[in-house]
């Protein structure tokens, strides 16, 4: 059986570790073709730091092959309380998490429009983005930036067969959540594990997810399978916030 992504290129963000890494590794399986870019090289083909945002458009007009798919997973969390968010990490928030993010899609959307190519884009965004979470006000606010941005692109780039589609995690058992829980037990002085607990057991699933599952959601976004959805942002979160 020929695979779905056969033939198709992806570059795909933050793909070292986490969900990006699930996604390009699931992308693969598809029968993608994907370069992987983090700013640590693990499994991935490029480095680079997209908190340089001077750098972020050169990226993609220097790859060799113009992708069908870009993938915007790389992304970083803050955690602290409200009174001690400053302006630094929350230019850097929004640095990696929203600007870089919006000019990869701008210049993967000129280089298709310029060849006349479809494409998808599939950007990750959070349930944070739709509700506050405690330490987390400039993550949320980046988030909800990522969401709105997602539905104008979409609206934007469908006259040149583009779609753009989100998902929004829920907890996803990553290295990210894990640090967030190192964070969180030290403004709270309690152990990681009880600031897990209570928000686990208010989760319809009980339990995490895995960064396996999101990247299931992640193929089908960016497979044929879906070619009439775009501008939506699909929660992946065992349930923990119902729209
Ligand atoms: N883990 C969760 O529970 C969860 C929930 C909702 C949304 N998300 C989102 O999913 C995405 C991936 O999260 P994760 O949990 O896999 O995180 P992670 O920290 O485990 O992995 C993120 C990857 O992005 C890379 N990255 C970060 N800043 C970068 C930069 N400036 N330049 C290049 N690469 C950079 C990191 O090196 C890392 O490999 C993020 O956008 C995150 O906000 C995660």
């Amino acid at each position: 059986m020929v695979a779905n992504g056969s033939g198709k290129t992806a570059l795909v963000t933050g793909a070292a570790q986490g969900i990006g890494k699930a996604i390009a590794d699931a992308l693969r399986a598809d029968g993608v073709t994907v370069v992987g870019l983090d700013r640590q090289l693990g499994a991935c083909e490029l480095t680079a730091d997209l908190s340089d945002l001077s750098n972020v458009k050169g990226i993609i007009e220097g790859l060799a092959v113009t992708p069908d798919i870009l993938v915007n997973a790389a992304g970083i969390c803050l955690t602290r309380p409200f009174f001690e968010i400053e302006l630094a990490g929350l230019q850097k928030t929004f640095d990696i998490n929203v600007h870089a993010l919006l000019l990869l899609s701008q210049a993967f959307a000129e280089r298709l429009k310029n060849e006349q190519k479809p494409g998808v884009i599939l950007n990750i965004a959070s349930n944070s983005g739709f509700n506050p979470k405690l330490e987390q006000l400039d993550y949320g606010a980046s988030k909800a930036a990522v969401i709105s941005i997602t539905r104008s692109s979409a609206l934007c780039l469908a006259p040149y067969g583009i779609r753009v589609n989100a998902i929004a995690p829920g907890v996803i058992d990553t290295p990210l959540t894990q640090s967030i829980a190192q964070q969180r037990s030290q403004i709270r002085g309690v152990a990681p594990e009880e600031t897990l607990a209570p928000v686990l057991q208010a989760i319809p699933a009980k339990r995490m997810g895995t960064a396996d599952e999101v990247a299931q959601a992640a193929v089908f976004l960016c497979s044929n399978q879906s070619s009439y959805i775009t501008g939506q942002t699909l929660l992946v979160d065992g349930g923990q916030l119902m729209r």
